[in-house]
């Protein structure tokens, strides 16, 4: 038997491009097997790229709205939306002026209270994006501490200082901005007049919080129970590791410090201190009803000061952006599958998994594009899947969509672009509106298709969207659908744990470049990362392949093509 994608009771059923085709159930949540989020497969949304419900070329909440029962039919768990809150929109949205209200551009109050209560009543989640680390520079607190004198009360909740030099001239310590240059903006007292410089961690138009004023906690807290009142289930928490910079503000004592995020201890980020604010976010998640939840946007020095961010009386995960780094090569890969289990096990946290999100090249890109990219990225995809734990997609891998490298300069609006030295690690790419159907950009992203997308989709993507891919087994979306389906049948698959098959017997090929691994009861999974075909014992009934693979070999044996994982059960 060949099978691609669908291998098992493949069912063809409508785009659900229009609210009609799929009805919502009466009521909500899949099989519950509690707590829901220890296995969660969360689809993140970048909003202003999903979908555009009201026809201004910007995704928005009526879009999120429209598409869900594409959501359901695709068979996620949850949905993190990344942030829709009143924002001059310097950094996408996440230079936030007002978290209780929404930005015009994607909706309104009332629009976030219909998408939650829909979602649910589609037995879908709803997780908001939290951003405590900085606030927009339109910040009503801002304006304050501008308009204010230097060393006044107003300004103390940022993080100005005077700057060094004879005459202040130069910034209060070495820290750098993640989005490039120094991470200090000097400011005039009055026209004419140089005054104090306040800390930014990104763009100057974000200035950082000093988490040590209690007005700035209790103002997170009353838009956490703001949100939690009006019944989302949970927060993503950006820079969930910065709020907290160490004391007198030290230098690093060296340049290009971001490059060292993730591998060393930086001075205003991953500060012991940091741990607290959390203790208390959790605290107040657990007032309300129905395991509420926090996901952790933290980048910290190693895999054990990551797990601290998940300890039972913290948040319940973080994203494991250690295992999206990881290179297609089975040592690293294996390693970093283990020391994850390893980690989140110390402190009984779930491990989480992500290949993608806003931020990075999309993994076809990252994985080396084209033919090869894509037959990776499913392989990755299938692997990540069977994995103990929590998956989050980003919107589009589901169609197998890579970056979009060629964007018009003009288009462009990523500050990390804007303001790197070169001009080339931008986040566009990533971001271009979703194809939901139709022969050209902005293939029906906007309503009629009738305006642009705030930016333009390659003409490839034709063959990419959600209407083209829909009944197709064999497309990447189609193996997106039969992997969450079989997710949810399958016992092995979810929480739980898994067991190398150091075993495998081995006819042909090289045993270096295959991970296969069990899960019980009765799940094998096996990697081939290498570029040549490896023959092994077929270790079961075929489920599923993120390739064409000849399962009909009269003696048992099964080839593994280049580039691929199957899922195989006893069954
Ligand atoms: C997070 C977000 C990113 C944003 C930054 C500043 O890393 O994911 O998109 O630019 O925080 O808020």
């Amino acid at each position: 038997m060949t099978v691609t994608g669908h291998a098992r009771g493949a069912t063809r059923t409508q785009p659900p491009g229009s609210p009609a085709t799929v009805p919502a159930p009466a009521s909500a949540f899949h099989g519950e097997a509690t707590p829901w989020w220890r296995d969660a497969v969360i689809y993140q949304v970048y909003i202003r790229s999903f979908a555009d419900g009201n026809g201004d070329g910007v995704g928005d909440l009526l879009g999120i709205r429209t598409r869900l029962p594409y959501l359901r039919a695709l068979g996620v768990d949850a949905v993190w939306i990344t942030p829709f809150y009143a924002s001059p929109m310097a950094d996408g949205g996440y230079d936030v002026a007002e978290h209780r209200e929404v930005d015009p551009l994607f909706g309104t109050l009332g629009d976030a209270e219909a998408l939650i209560a829909e979602a649910h009543r589609h037995g879908i989640r709803i997780i908001v994006d939290v951003v405590p680390n900085h606030t927009s520079a339109a910040h009503r607190w801002f304006r304050e501490a501008l308009d204010a004198a230097p060393r006044d009360a107003a300004r103390d909740r940022y993080i100005f200082r005077t700057g060094r030099g004879a005459h202040g001239e130069l910034p209060p310590n070495d820290w750098e901005s993640v989005f490039g240059g120094p991470a200090w903006t000097r400011i005039a007292e009055r026209p004419g007049e140089p005054g104090e410089w306040y800390l930014h961690l990104f763009d100057p138009a974000q200035p950082d919080l000093n988490w040590r004023h209690p007005e700035v906690r209790a103002e997170h807290e009353e838009i956490l129970r703001f949100w939690l009142d009006r019944g989302v289930d949970g927060f993503r928490i950006d820079v969930a590791h910065g709020m907290i910079k160490a004391d007198g503000l030290p230098d690093a004592g060296f340049t290009n410090q971001i490059q060292m995020l993730g591998s060393t201890v930086l001075p205003y980020f991953d500060q012991d201190e940091v741990h607290e604010i959390h203790r208390r976010w959790r605290e107040i998640l657990d007032e309300y009803p129905g395991e509420r939840i926090a996901v952790a946007e933290a980048w910290a020095p190693s895999l054990e000061r990551l797990a601290a961010y998940v300890r039972p009386d913290e948040l319940h995960q973080a994203f494991n952006f250690h295992f999206l780094g990881t290179p297609w090569q089975r040592d690293e890969l294996r390693a970093v599958i283990e020391d994850s289990l390893r980690t989140s096990a110390l402190v009984g946290a779930p491990t989480t998994w992500v290949l993608s999100n806003h931020d990075i090249r999309r993994h076809v890109t990252r994985y080396g594009g084209g033919e090869e990219g894509l037959r990776r990225a499913r392989a990755a995809a299938l692997m990540m899947l069977a994995l103990p734990g929590s998956a989050y997609l980003y919107q589009g891998e589901e169609l197998g969509l890579e970056e979009v490298l060629d964007l018009p300069e003009e288009l462009l609006q990523d500050p990390q672009r804007l303001r790197s030295e070169d001009g080339s690690s931008g986040r566009d790419g990533c971001r271009v509106p979703l194809p939901w159907g139709g022969s050209g950009s902005p293939y029906n992203f906007t309503p009629l298709n009738i305006a642009n997308g705030w930016l333009p989709a390659p003409a490839h993507w034709r063959e990419k969207t959600v209407e083209a891919q829909w009944d197709d087994a064999a497309s990447t979306l189609g193996l997106y659908r039969k992997a969450l389906k079989l997710r949810r049948d399958l016992a092995a698959l979810g929480d739980g744990k898994l067991d190398w098959r150091e075993d495998t017997e081995v006819l042909a090929g090289d045993v270096q470049h295959l991970l296969v691994f069990h899960r019980a009861p009765g799940f094998v999974c096996t990697v081939n990362v290498g570029t040549k075909p490896i023959t092994i014992r077929r270790p079961g009934a075929l489920e599923l392949a993120s390739v064409d693979l000849d399962e009909a070999t009269p003696d048992g044996t099964v080839v593994l093509p280049p580039d691929s994982t199957a899922w195989w059960t006893d069954r």
